[in-house]
């Protein structure tokens, strides 16, 4: 069977010739931000994508939603490759949800009224069902129905996120990428929003990607493992045994370094 996404020795490059890298004295050689990357993410199944900073993680990513353009390489979604241009079935069909929910959101809309639009716009379901969808949504992401008339600045960050998460939502996507969602978020508000994730892969099947710094999210919500650096994967494989027994040295360190219940032997301290 073929993965829902593959990615086919991707690559994505940078150009070095703007005002920033003239100021910086770095004149042609352009940044390889993403360098021969390939991946599979099978229907129905949660990717973890970790590595440090700059490793090209949320670039990736951004390519596989048409924001970034490959210098290399191809991007197939339900086998087929995706193009520049996207027609509107496949934008609906992959959804973002970015770490700062709030700048995502318009100050001046109502939760209510920004879902309704989109369902609307995009034909989700008949007019007649927009007003019962919205509230199926907010109750898909435990947002009491209260929150309909809010406005962003009235909503806690976790509040927020499950907006962001409602809104993705909505175009009933097949594949939900989670770039950092959850770091902006303090620790008990993290948490409520990885079983939210966790929750919404058996309630909707969403195939999940999650880009995260957080290795504790990736064992708990994950069944697959991506390790980048320097924009190649150093490791891929089942959660359990790239947590267990890592075969690239880096991601042995990244592992030690990890400072809660991710250890070597995969096991909770008790
Ligand atoms: N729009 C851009 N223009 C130029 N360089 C970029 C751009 N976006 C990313 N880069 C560079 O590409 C590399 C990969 O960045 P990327 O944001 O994908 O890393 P990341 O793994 O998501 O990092 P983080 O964990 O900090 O979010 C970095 O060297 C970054 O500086
Ligand atoms: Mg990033």
């Amino acid at each position: 069977m073929t993965d829902l996404l593959e990615i086919d020795h991707a690559s994505v490059h940078f150009g070095r010739s703007g005002a920033l890298a003239r100021m910086l004295g770095r004149g042609t050689a352009p940044v390889i931000a993403v360098d021969d990357v390939s991946l599979g993410v099978a229907a129905g199944t949660a990717t973890g994508i970790v590595g440090e900073s700059g490793s090209g993680k949320s670039t990736l990513m951004r390519s596989v939603m048409g924001l970034n353009q490959l210098a290399s390489g191809e991007i197939r979604f339900r086998g087929r490759a995706l193009a520049r241009t996207r027609d509107l079935a496949t934008r609906r069909a992959i959804q973002m949800v970015f770490q700062d929910p709030g700048t995502t959101l318009n100050p001046a809309r109502t939760v209510g009224s920004v879902l309704e639009e989109l369902l609307a716009v995009h034909r989700v379901v008949p007019a007649s069902e927009v007003d019962a969808r919205v509230g199926h949504l907010l109750d898909l992401v435990h947002l009491p129905a209260s929150i309909r008339d809010a406005r962003p600045k009235r909503l806690s960050g976790g509040q927020k996120q499950r907006v962001g998460i409602a809104r993705a939502l909505a175009l009933e996507p097949d594949l939900l990428i989670a770039d950092e969602a959850t770091s902006a978020l303090d620790v008990v508000v993290q948490a409520s929003v990885l079983d939210l994730l966790a929750e919404l892969r058996a309630t909707t099947g969403v195939t999940l990607v999650c880009i995260t710094h957080d290795l504790d999210l990736v064992r708990y919500v994950c069944d697959d493992a991506v390790v980048m650096r320097h924009g190649k994967v150093v490791e891929q494989g089942p959660v359990e045994t790239v947590f267990a027994t890592p075969s690239d040295p880096y991601t042995a360190e990244l592992i030690a370094a990890a400072p809660t219940l991710v250890g070597a032997s995969g096991e909770e301290p008790a």
